[in-house]
């Protein structure tokens, strides 16, 4: 069978059928397509967590451990991949039960963010728990002039401690990181649009969820300012909902797109998902 790109009905998303993870054509074409729509999908496609490991590395090197995210809920024997989930076994979660319900680009507060993020859906609920992607690509690409102009040059301040906190006081009941880890969560500095290394695009790189104010401006300007930017990229015509179902593999290009995921029923349905994220360059 032969690999088909085809655009996602609702947005701006691609939806790839037919892909082979290990042959080495296929990826070329699932490669240019995640830089073409900055969302894809390889709908019915199985993926083992060793498979996923390596068809995420031909992305680039995989992030692994790190300060934002509890040892718990990474897979025992594979720290690559994060579990994103509200099974339990013997009483606990396994995984992050309320991973990413608000704006964000994921771990775009290191120095060297994440390229891209990989889930594949393994059980997924039958109402509830879709995922939205905004593009800021094109969000930037119809920025009125007078917003061009007021981020030009200007860079913003990016931070897990923010939301982690928040999620903690509201009674997340994810595991809660270490002390050190806590201390290890960093602020981080990146250039309000920056320009994409393999398509050479500018795009937005800020989002509700992390970034915290703007270099150099007080805090009324910053927080205007950035108002206006989520409110311009929060449009319609620049959000793709994603349905999950199962067998589903979606790859994200973090350099172009946030994402936020939406609530569902945890009491009557189960969402079981493995998540890698490919290391990705300091953003200019
Ligand atoms: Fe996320």
């Amino acid at each position: 069978m032969s690999i088909e790109v085809r655009q996602a009905p609702n947005g701006f998303a691609g939806e790839i059928l037919g892909a082979d993870p290990e042959c080495e054509e296929d990826f070329e074409a699932v490669h240019q397509a995640f830089l073409d729509h900055g969302v894809i999908t390889i709908r019915n496609l199985p993926l083992s967590p060793e498979a996923q490991l390596a068809f995420s590395r031909r992305f680039g090197p995989l992030m692994g451990r790190r300060p934002s995210t509890p040892d718990k809920v990474l897979m025992p024997g594979q720290p690559e991949i994060v579990i994103l989930s509200n099974r339990k076994e013997n009483g606990e979660n396994v995984g992050i039960t309320d991973a990413g319900r608000y704006w964000h680009s994921d771990l775009c507060f290191e120095e060297e963010p994440n390229l891209g993020t990989i889930v594949h859906a393994i059980e997924v609920p039958p109402e509830g728990g879709d995922t939205l992607f905004a593009d800021l690509g094109q969000a930037y690409a119809t920025l009125p002039d007078d917003l061009k102009s007021r981020i030009e040059g200007k860079r913003a301040a990016h931070t897990f401690r923010k939301h982690y906190l928040e999620v903690m006081a509201e009674g997340s009941p994810r595991p809660p990181l270490t002390e050190e880890q806590f201390a290890a969560l960093k602020e981080t500095y990146h250039p309000i649009a920056r320009t994409h290394p393999d398509t050479g695009r500018k795009t937005l790189f800020i989002n509700p969820g992390h970034t915290t104010h703007v270099e150099g401006m007080d805090e009324a300007e910053s927080q205007g300012l950035l108002d206006a930017l989520f409110e311009h990229c929060l449009q319609p015509q620049f959000i793709y909902r994603h349905k999950w179902w199962v067998g589903d593999t979606v790859i994200w290009d973090n350099r172009r797109v946030m994402h936020n995921a939406e609530p569902y029923d945890m009491g009557r349905y189960t969402r079981h998902m493995h998540r890698t994220c490919i290391h990705g360059d300091r953003p200019f």
